[in-house]
């Protein structure tokens, strides 16, 4: 994706690790959008668990990415089998329901351990370099094979195609494309009217916030809207299709993802309105049979309590909008039964949310997993 014109992902490697030196990877600071872009260098493994939990990167294909990194950043100095141990528990702790931490953490290991530790750092830095880099393509390909449902409906009657997504499953969300914004994005560039209603996704705003700006920059038509008021729009016939990401689905095709999902999914089925998921392979769970399984990340209070925004004079900060007494909850995950999913827009095309639809697409890794 471009960044005033420019292309731009969501992480770099500043300068690979040398003889004397551990690297350097940059990030772009997401606590500051839309109102400032700012990227930051991580140094140390450290840095980088930090900027999980923290959500200065966040989305689950790009926390994946950053896990890889954050292991080549920690090895300069020990690559040690006990190095790497406590590296994958570290960075493996930062957030606990997308599981593409995981799965990077797995393939880097999967890379790393059988190395002779002497040749372990600089193998670090290509796989996760190659991680970064399949997950573009994957995004790519769920973009193609999205378009063509976007197509599709857009063939059957004039005006824009309007698409609801909610949270920030975007180029942001992962290391380009994005997953539920990349079909989006390809039907823009081929030339498909296509309008989005951006979910605000309280508490932390990421549609406000992250996928407003990112529509905005590529040249989007769109508009944000309440968490609210999804339903009201499907009951109009004002929503053609609603796509989501994933932060992880199970093996049965049960979908987790940012919390309010499921809602906008009972909204859809009561109105007709077919409800996708993209969903890149590394975020299946194939060891999780259902969504019940998963864990559901509990975040601070104060993400609910307080909001940050721009005031009047232009000065970033942020406002309590609860009295001080009354205590909030804060579930940052809900799951979406498979049975209210019409389809997931994989890298391999899109298939029915089912556990012999979705092992059938990828055998290898359910054979893995069983
Ligand atoms: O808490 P976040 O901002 O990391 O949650 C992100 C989401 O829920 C996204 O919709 C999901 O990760 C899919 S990312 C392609």
């Amino acid at each position: 994706m471009k960044v005033n014109g420019t292309p731009t992902r969501t992480i770099w490697v500043e300068e690979a690790a040398s003889a004397d030196r551990p690297g350097r990877v940059g990030i772009i600071d997401q606590t500051r959008l839309p109102h400032a872009f700012e990227t930051v260098s991580l140094t140390t493994p450290e840095a980088a668990a930090h900027a999980i939990s923290d959500m200065l990167v966040r989305g689950a294909p790009l926390i994946g990415a950053t896990a890889a990194y954050g292991l080549a950043l920690g090895i300069h100095e020990n690559a040690s089998d006990a190095r790497l141990a406590a590296l994958y528990d570290r960075l493996h702790a930062t957030r606990p329901t997308a599981i593409n931490l995981r799965w990077a953490l797995d393939q880097m290991m999967a890379t790393l351990r059988p190395l002779p530790e002497a040749e372990r750092e600089a193998a670090a830095w290509v796989r996760a370099a190659e991680i970064c880099d399949e997950d573009a393509e994957i995004n790519r390909m769920i973009g193609m094979h999205g378009l063509d449902l976007i197509r599709e409906i857009a063939a059957r009657r004039p005006g824009p195609v309007n698409i609801l997504t909610h949270c920030n499953a975007g180029w942001l969300a992962t290391v380009d494309w994005g997953t539920a914004t990349s079909p989006i994005y390809q039907a823009h560039d081929a030339g498909i009217a296509v309008h989005v209603w951006v979910d605000e996704t309280r508490p932390r705003n990421q549609g406000a916030a992250l996928t407003s700006w990112e529509l905005a920059n590529h040249g989007v038509p769109h508009h944000l809207i309440t968490d609210n008021t999804g339903g009201h729009l499907m009951q109009q016939g004002l929503v053609d299709l609603v796509i989501t990401g994933t932060d992880r689905t199970t093996a049965n095709g049960d979908v987790c993802n940012k919390i309010g999902t499921y809602l906008k999914a009972l909204a859809a089925q009561d109105n007709n309105v077919p409800f996708y998921v993209a969903l890149p392979s590394p975020t299946i769970d194939f060891r999780l049979e259902s969504g019940a399984e998963i864990p559901i990340e509990e975040r601070s209070s104060d993400e609910v309590s307080w909001v940050h925004g721009k005031d009047p004079e232009g000065r970033v900060t942020k406002v309590r909008i609860s009295p001080e007494a009354t205590p909030a909850a804060n579930y940052a995950f809900d799951v979406t039964p498979a049975r209210l999913v019409s389809g997931l827009i994989t890298e391999k095309g899109i298939v029915p949310a089912e556990h012999g639809a979705i092992a059938a697409l990828f055998p290898e890794r359910a054979a893995a997993a069983a």
